[in-house]
């Protein structure tokens, strides 16, 4: 066999093999084989050396044309294996944009916590700061601090959920523990917001949880009375009510007793329901800080007087949204808060 037909038969089979492959692999296995070191083709090359002179220029041409047409070959198979890798990736993973996407919920604030972030910005956009209390409290600042003397009934069992037997601790029954904190850690003058949970062991029944909402304010300063506590209150409503200043929610306010204020007042608000049914609903107690409780905290009574006050968030939300049992605030119900998204 002369060696021009070895040549041809060696590209021939080469060729074949390069067609043959389907995959990257495959094409390096063709690559090796019949162009490596060890190919039919690399040994016919190094051959030449031993023909005779006048075959060793038309062989050794003969032979580079093959490697050329071999390696031309690797390289368009190497990209159309390539081209048709991607074509049918794409296929599969193709998208088809005209499909209607799934669609987000958006989540959204609870009623409560609407209501409280609104009643914030009223407060502080009159310069009242955000305060901040433990919901486990000492029986210091839940009632000694507060005025609330030994044997005084609100510190009785059935209302307060002590957490330790001696009765040291307990669950917050109310945000106004929160006013010592804030008096303790601060010089005056103050004006301070608390809102957070408290806990109650009261009846549970469609007005009341054992788990509810307040919002404490705190305004201490030189100066600061009665008058001021009613301006703020009467401010605030008119703010949260949507109502312009001329023409005011019906509101009033009535004498009370805590004793941590004195004098102490509850506001009230003449509020009409769904069905036209017209309530004085009681929105908050308040009063004047009773000067033993500002003592207690460090500052001197002589000097700084204020007001405080406390409201029901849970209760607000209720008369806003004209919600008949607060215990649908709770349930955490889809159907029911969805309607306050
Ligand atoms: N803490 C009182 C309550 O829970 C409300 C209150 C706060 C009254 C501040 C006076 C001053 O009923």
């Amino acid at each position: 066999m002369s060696s021009a037909e070895d040549l041809q038969r060696i590209e021939r089979e080469a060729l074949a093999a390069i067609a043959a492959a389907t995959t990257p692999e495959e094409i390096e296995a063709a690559r090796v084989a019949h162009t490596g070191r060890k190919s039919p083709l690399a040994r016919m090359l190094a051959g030449i050396g031993s023909l005779p002179p006048e075959q060793r220029g038309p062989v050794g041409k003969a032979g580079n044309a093959a490697r050329q047409a071999i390696e031309h070959a690797l390289e368009e198979r190497t990209s159309a294996v390539q081209a048709d890798a991607l074509a049918s990736r794409l296929a599969k993973e193709r998208v088809d944009i005209t499909l209607p996407g799934d669609r987000r919920k958006v989540g959204a604030l609870h009623p409560i916590m609407q209501v409280r972030r609104e009643i914030e910005d009223i407060f502080l956009g009159m310069g009242y700061a955000i305060a901040d209390g433990p919901e486990v409290e000492t029986e210091y600042h839940n009632f000694s601090a507060l005025n609330t003397p030994e044997g005084h009934p609100a510190r009785s069992m059935s209302d307060t959920l002590y957490v330790d037997g001696e009765h040291r601790t307990a669950l917050r029954p109310q945000t106004s523990p929160v006013q010592v904190r804030v008096m303790e850690r601060q010089e005056p003058p103050i004006f301070a917001i608390a809102p957070g949970a408290v806990y109650r062991r009261d009846d549970v029944d469609a007005t009341h949880s054992p788990m509810f909402h307040q919002l404490e304010g705190l305004a201490i300063d030189e100066g600061l009375g009665m008058a001021d506590l009613i301006g703020t209150l009467e401010y605030f409503v008119a703010r949260f009510f949507d109502r312009s200043l001329e023409s005011r929610l019906e509101s009033r306010i009535q004498p009370h007793f805590f004793t941590f204020t004195e004098p102490s007042i509850e506001l009230h608000v003449r509020w009409t329901d769904k069905r036209g049914r017209s309530t004085w609903l009681e929105l908050l107690g308040a009063g004047v800080v009773d000067p033993n409780v500002i003592e207690g905290a460090g500052h001197d009574p002589e000097r700084w007087t204020g007001f405080a006050f406390g409201m029901g968030l849970d209760r607000i939300a209720m008369v806003r949204h004209g919600v008949p049992d607060l215990r649908l605030m709770y349930e955490n119900d889809l159907r029911f808060l969805e309607q306050f998204a």
